[in-house]
């Protein structure tokens, strides 16, 4: 008995030492391959000067002489040029993929680099080409907020995720995000945002919709082009992603966009197509999946052809982390950038250049690319960062524009409430706001005002009685509540489970204040996409909860409103009716709380119009049809190691493809077409004043047609008006959505009876459809409709034009 004891712990011991053994080879490996695989950061080393004509140049050779592209009076093309001449092949290679993934996993050395940079460029030190840092995200700057060693923290900023941002429909109030992020990064040293992104909501479920704006690629387009403009104003890069047609999470790295050519320039194409001519980015980011059989980053036909050839795009295009499959056909394709770069890929380039199947002009022309965005960046400049950027500054303007983006969707007589009421606060998600999503666009911000601190912030009392119910779920929960940290937050929204309460506890509740809020609160990100069971319905907790307060309150004639904290759209149209007053906060950045309390005590009037539609049914969508439902997870090692390609008869639909059959029917396009009624509208957002919208006016000048149209405050309060331009094409020969989104305005903040007239320019070329027979885009002739309305289904004005 004693030996098969002793043997058997022996045996133990073995695989234990085995399994030691092969986690730390297997760790070396994977380290070795993809974590920080050559020691590069050189960002920091002193580069000496020459004085020549009493003037001072950084001799970055050290050959005491000045090449042309030491010479900042000469042209970056020349210097870009000279430089390309005096590289060897291998520094060249070298140069055409990132340095690993170590700073990302927050394992740099302060001194080497800045912890949670997700990527690299790699410096060229021989020729004093500094590394570049990338960084995410869409929110605002993720690196991480502590260093060993270093007693301060290093928080950024987290802006209101990117959908809300689209809901203000005001791009100067986008730009003025854009330009305070964009300062964040140069203040700590980042030279490249990894962001916006620019995806269309295709449906409802994607995973990353919040880091998008819109179901429309021109409200896509524009608010886009506003948020680059403004951080780049910063001299700091954005890299817009993922370009292009990424639409799901589930399979991210293999899944096959299959799509019609008309969908792509309309509707996926269209958002990056008019960014690129508004903005001009530095940088570009190829998404994982393929578009017809063809990785993105694979693709000479939309890296070369569309994107540089039809569009001009002059900067360069990366990778997204491990996207693309082979690296030379990447860089032969256009993909100039390979991040975060792995020994695989280095070899693989190595061995194309061999045997002669990497395209060396390629090579060299996303060289030129590269050196261009260095020499542009910050790094080849004398300025130091100080790494103390306002952050109370950026807080002001993240609170302005996450109240300005949050959605009224029902205000039956309830709000603006008056200050020092007593509020109930009904679900953890009102004392748990959650800030953004997760994944590459979660920022580590220094804190989150929650709703309850929002309130009290702004003159009201937080009901003690739910708070106590709160307090007590909190204590029998304690795991539930803890928030997941690092590499683990990134994966893992924090959804702590909802309350329950009784009826009498309810009254009680009800009894004791003066009203009652429900913050409903969900949370996705990278790696997965959303479901329907607890996820777009509420969850059987969340109606129990809804109709306990809903009757408890108005037993008492006391106001129930509702709070959507959430990132992406939910069903509202079968519990609408219950609650006084809706209001979609969405998901608004590190001061979400202050933003709500300001838009309920009426500090600010709500603007925020819906960029998508909230649909009845899930399946009113025509994408529904062909969207993954109950997804599988992220597969990490697939993403690191890639994956064998599926046999065709063996694929599985909306896993390994996904057919777009909808075309472009995409959002309200759909809605419009099949005439469906929904629960509330693209385009749909009410205020606590009314506007009166004045006669619509059209000029035609300069191949565009300017409408001017006057917008007048008719009721009590202040407040500001987004109006939206649609087209419509009467009797058409070819098949065309209803109506379609081809411009915008916003008025400025209108006292009672002023008015601001609206001025908007449409090019006639954005009436053209894509001619999938011509392979181009036409104009069909006869008459359209140019429509103004507060909503798409709100049409306040409109006028026929012969074009
Ligand atoms: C995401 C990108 C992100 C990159 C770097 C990828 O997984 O898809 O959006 O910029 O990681 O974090």
């Amino acid at each position: 008995m004693k030996k098969a004891l002793r043997i058997t712990l022996k045996t133990l011991g073995v695989i234990l030492v085995i399994l030691i053994i092969g986690g730390l080879l297997g760790w070396w490996y994977v380290s070795s391959q993809f974590l920080s695989f050559e020691d590069d950061y050189t960002e920091k080393t002193e580069i000496p000067e020459l004085t020549i004509d009493g003037y001072t140049f950084l001799d970055r050779n050290d050959n005491g002489a000045l090449d042309v592209y030491e010479d900042d009076r000469a042209s970056i093309e020349d210097r870009v040029v000279d430089l390309l001449s005096q590289m060897t092949v291998e520094e060249k290679i070298h140069i055409l993929k990132g340095s690993g993934m170590a700073s990302g996993m927050g394992m740099v050395d302060p001194e080497e680099g800045i912890p949670g940079v997700v990527g690299t460029i790699v410096a060229t030190p021989r020729l004093g080409i500094p590394a570049i840092n990338l960084s995410d995200g869409p929110a605002g700057l993720r690196i991480e907020p502590t260093r060993e060693g270093v007693d301060r923290t290093f928080y950024a900023t987290a802006f209101p995720i990117a959908t809300l941002l689209a809901s203000t429909w005001n791009t100067e109030l986008v730009y003025s995000v854009g330009d305070a992020m964009g300062n964040e990064a140069l203040e700590y040293g980042i030279d490249v945002i990894l962001g916006p992104g620019a995806n269309i909501h295709r449906h409802p479920f994607c995973g990353r919709n919040f880091e998008y704006y819109s179901e429309d690629p021109l409200l896509t387009g524009k608010i886009g082009a506003a948020m680059v403009n403004g951080i780049e104003s910063n001299g700091i890069g954005t890299s817009v992603k993922h370009f292009v047609a990424n639409n799901q999470e589930t399979n991210r790295n293999y899944n096959d966009t299959r799509v019609s050519d008309r969908a792509m320039r309309e509707i996926y194409l269209k958002g990056f197509e008019i960014i690129v001519e508004d903005a001009q980015p530095w940088t570009i980011m190829s998404s994982y999946n393929k578009v017809n059989g063809t990785y993105t980053a694979e693709s000479r036909d939309l890296l070369t052809d569309i994107l540089r050839d039809d569009w001009g795009f002059e900067g360069l295009v990366m990778s997204d982390w491990f996207g693309g499959n082979d690296a030379v056909a990447m860089i032969n394709a256009g993909n100039d950038l390979l991040e975060p770069g792995t020994k695989k890929q280095w070899k693989a380039l190595t061995k194309g250049y061999e045997d002669g199947t990497l395209d060396m002009d390629a090579v060299d022309t996303s060289v030129k690319r590269i050196l261009t965005l260095a020499l542009k960046s910050k790094k080849m400049t004398d300025y130091t960062y100080g790494e103390n950027p306002d952050l109370e500054a950026h807080a002001e303007i993240t609170r302005k524009s996450a109240s300005e983006g949050i959605v009224l969707l029902k205000n039956d007589d309830t709000l603006p409430l008056q200050k020092g009421k007593n509020v109930a606060l009904i679900g953890v998600y009102s004392y748990d706001f959650i800030a953004g999503g997760t994944g590459s666009g979660d920022v580590n911000e220094a804190y989150t005002v929650s709703l309850e601190e929002g309130l009290a912030n702004t003159g009201f009392s937080v009901n003690q009685k739910a708070k106590e119910v709160y307090q007590k779920h909190k204590n029998a929960n304690p795991e539930a509540f803890i928030k997941p940290e690092g590499m683990s937050a990134m994966f893992n929204p924090y959804l702590p489970p909802e309350m329950s309460y009784d009826d009498a506890m309810m009254q009680d509740i009800a009894n004791d204040s003066d009203l009652a809020i429900i913050t409903i609160g969900r949370n996705s990100g990278e790696g997965g996409d959303r479901v329907v069971e607890d996820d777009f319905l509420l969850s059987e907790a969340e109606k129990k909860m809804l109709s306990a307060a809903c009757e408890a309150f108005h037993a008492v004639n006391k106001k129930v409103i509702v709070v959507l904290n959430i990132g992406g759209v939910i069903e509202t149209a079968s519990w609408k009716n219950q609650p006084d007053a809706i209001v979609l906060a969405w998901q608004g950045g590190q001061e979400g709380g202050n933003a709500v309390a300001d838009i309920l005590n009426g500090n600010v009037n709500p603007s925020g119009k819906l960029t998508m539609t909230f649909p009845m049914h899930i399946d009113d969508h025509a994408s529904n049809a062909n969207f993954p439902q109950n997804g599988m997870p992220m597969q990490m090692m697939d993403m690191l190691f890639g994956k064998d390609e599926v046999p065709e008869d063996e694929m599985v639909e909306n896993v390994d493809y996904t057919n777009y059959e909808e075309g472009i029917y995409v959002g309200y396009r759909h809605f419009d077409k099949a005439d469906l009624d929904v629960s509330y509208p693209f385009g749909y957002g009410l205020s606590y004043t009314d506007f009166e919208y004045g006669d619509m006016e059209l000029v035609y000048e300069n191949d565009s047609l300017k409408v001017t149209l006057p917008v007048t405050n008719i009721g009590d309060v202040t407040g500001k008006e987004v109006v939206q331009f649609y087209v419509s094409k009467d009797s058409t020969q070819i098949d065309r959505p209803e109506q379609e989104l081809k411009g915008f305005a916003k008025t400025s903040e209108l006292s009672t009876g002023a008015t601001d007239t609206l001025e908007v320019n449409i090019p006639v070329k954005s009436l053209q459809y894509w001619n999938e027979k011509s392979s181009q885009w036409t104009l069909e002739p006869g008459s359209y409709v140019i429509k103004a309305g507060a909503s798409s289904r709100n049409i306040k004005r409109s006028v026929q034009i012969k074009i």
